[in-house]
């Protein structure tokens, strides 16, 4: 008898500012418009990154690769 072949996990994957409700792609279309985007300007237009800042790491991953869904990040202690 053998084991039931286990399936792999799906990869979570983060796709917004959860505490703003603002998705990945919204920011990455209103920094296609425009030069020079920092997290700053994320932060100071839409609000993320003002509250929880776990959408950071995120956000700045968005402006760097334009990647709008980003696995996971688990920190590592
Ligand atoms: S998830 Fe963006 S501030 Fe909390």
């Amino acid at each position: 008898m053998s084991l039931p072949q286990s399936q792999p996990r799906p990869q979570p994957m983060v796709d917004r500012c959860i505490c703003h409700g603002v998705s990945f792609a919204d920011i990455r279309a209103w920094a296609d418009d425009r030069e020079d985007t920092t997290l700053d300007k994320v932060r100071a237009h839409w609000g993320c990154g003002r509250s929880c800042g776990m959408c950071r790491p995120y956000i700045q991953k968005v402006l760097e690769t334009g990647d709008v869904r980003i696995p996971l990040m688990v920190p590592t202690c």
